[in-house]
């Protein structure tokens, strides 16, 4: 065993590798909600995190980044595109997405899929001391604790699931549904972004294994006597005699950094660069924005059609209200992301063409991620954030945008489909779908009133203060220890 005391295993690394085209190397901030949310969290602890650089047959040495030991795990092309880009992002995403694309099953991919959980379990039992905490994230890697408990019975074994976990419904579709429900079992802890996901995954746990659950406890039997040995004062006996260990299901919801991005709305050159921003727009009446990964998920298309009709009906003009969508590059080898790539852009372009004026352009559309600084100047240059996800585990831009807004003004217009919504109930939620109701709760929020503004945003700030990333890994890691001590000393 390693040396480490805490072990972050997930897909991705905080950083990607790019290699150039003269074949030169950096590495740069690696994109979504699960790296913002955990950056914070490793920095402030010394442990490793164990994930893959971002680039097919990398074999990149661990190594240090901005105080966060870094050790990579290699992926070949076949396993970026099975692994990877087939069983975790064209089966398991939309899946876990309630099917908002159809998801593909092939065994090709579920049999990657268990090669590479199968890695990453052993390259953090490598790094991992005895007794250490080891905390595996999301979707990519539901196999990877029951994975690690039978090579290290000695560890505690966190996982979270930063996305949805869908109705049985629609899981119960998944061939390998059981195998994936071992998986995750195989945790201490199970954490999940809303109580809706808890009880789907309760639920699925209930129909698959038959195994006792009770509020958000669930008695999973023993049945390897190595598992025992290697562990003994987490077996306990249960009521009918089995030998148990009891795992906890529940919700923590996933936030952010709050007083970082404060902090940075704070710096003159941030404020001189958002009305920077609104003077190159043409000082529109209000600026909207939209910031997502390039994901169908994200409800992009639906937000602008709804803006593309008020233009049409002449309910607004672009000297009204400029839209900037940022629409960072999301799995580009992936078909439903391509042809998502050319939907939005055909909108985009069809809107600009029909509606722009040589002095304001309709929708400012950025096929490009943007560095934090920038995306922050952009918070504090937009009157209104549109956050209308079809379907998101939390959405980590919302929280963002309300941490910038320290001038307690800004309006964020929310998607009841987003984990986010059952926090951020002083938004003005929508749903996406109903396109009449998402115009309506645009032209509110454009004519909104300054007090009610500030109302609504007071009410949302304070939420996102006192729950931010922190208290979300301390409220989990927490639980993690609980839970193993309740054990100890069970009997
Ligand atoms: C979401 C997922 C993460 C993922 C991120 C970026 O936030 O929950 O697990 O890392 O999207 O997607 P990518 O496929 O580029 O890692």
């Amino acid at each position: 065993s390693g040396t480490y005391s805490l072990v972050v295993v997930s897909n991705r690394l905080p950083v990607d590798k790019v290699v150039a085209a003269d074949g030169s190397e950096s590495w740069r901030a690696s994109p979504g909600g699960l790296v913002t949310a955990l950056e914070p969290v490793m920095r402030e602890s010394d442990g490793a995190w164990v994930g893959w650089a971002g680039v097919a047959g990398d074999h990149s040495e661990p190594f240090e980044n901005d105080g966060i030991s870094i050790v990579p795990v290699s992926l070949s092309a076949e396993d970026v595109e099975f692994y990877y880009e087939g069983f975790s992002n064209d089966t398991l995403w939309p899946l876990y997405h309630d099917v908002i694309a159809p998801p593909t099953y092939h065994r090709d991919w579920w049999d990657s899929y268990l090669i590479v959980n199968q890695r990453f379990a052993d390259a953090a039992a490598a790094v991992a001391a005895q007794g250490a905490t080891v905390w595996v994230q999301d979707y990519q890697l539901q196999l990877v604790p029951k994975m690690l408990r039978e090579s290290r019975p000695d560890l505690v074994i966190g996982f979270f699931n930063h996305i949805p976990f869908p109705a049985y419904g629609i899981f119960s579709q998944l061939p390998w549904r059981t195998q994936i429900v071992e998986g995750l079992l195989g945790a201490d802890v199970i954490g999940f972004q809303r109580v809706a996901d808890a009880g789907n995954f309760s639920r699925a746990v209930r129909r698959l294994t038959g195994y006792t659950t009770k509020g958000a406890t669930i008695e999973v039997p023993i049945e390897d006597e190595a598992e025992v040995q290697g562990n003994p004062l987490r077996a306990k006996v249960s009521r009918r005699g089995h030998q148990v260990r009891t795992v906890t299901a529940r919700a923590f919801p996933i936030s952010i950094d709050a007083a970082s991005f404060e902090e940075l709305a704070h710096r003159p050159e941030i404020q001189a660069r958002a009305r920077e921003i609104r003077q190159e727009l043409g000082d529109p009446e209000i600026v909207m924005l939209g910031v997502d990964r390039l994901d169908y998920t994200k409800g992009i298309g639906h937000r602008l059609k709804a803006y593309g009709e008020l233009l049409a009906e002449g309910k607004i003009s672009v000297a009204d209200a400029s839209l900037v969508q940022v629409a960072s590059p999301s799995r580009e080898r992936v078909q439903t992301y391509m042809t998502l790539r050319d939907e939005i852009e055909l909108t985009v372009g069809r809107i600009n063409g029909d509606f722009s004026t040589i002095s304001h352009t309709a929708i400012s559309y950025l096929h490009q991620g943007r560095p934090r600084d920038e995306m922050v100047a952009l918070y504090l240059a937009a009157d209104i954030m549109l956050v209308t996800a079809l379907r998101d585990g939390m959405n980590l831009v919302a929280k963002e945008y309300v941490a910038t807004r320290f001038d307690n003004d800004g309006v964020l217009v929310l998607s009841e489909f987003a984990g986010a919504a059952d926090e951020l109930k002083a938004a003005l939620l929508v749903n996406p779908h109903d396109i009449e109701g998402l115009k309506e709760a645009i032209l509110r929020a454009m004519q909104m009133p300054r007090h009610e503004r500030s109302r609504r945003m007071r009410s949302l700030r304070k939420r996102v203060k006192e729950h931010d990333v922190a208290r979300w890994s301390k409220s989990f890691l927490d639980a993690l220890a609980d839970q193993t001590l309740a054990q100890s000393s069970a009997d």
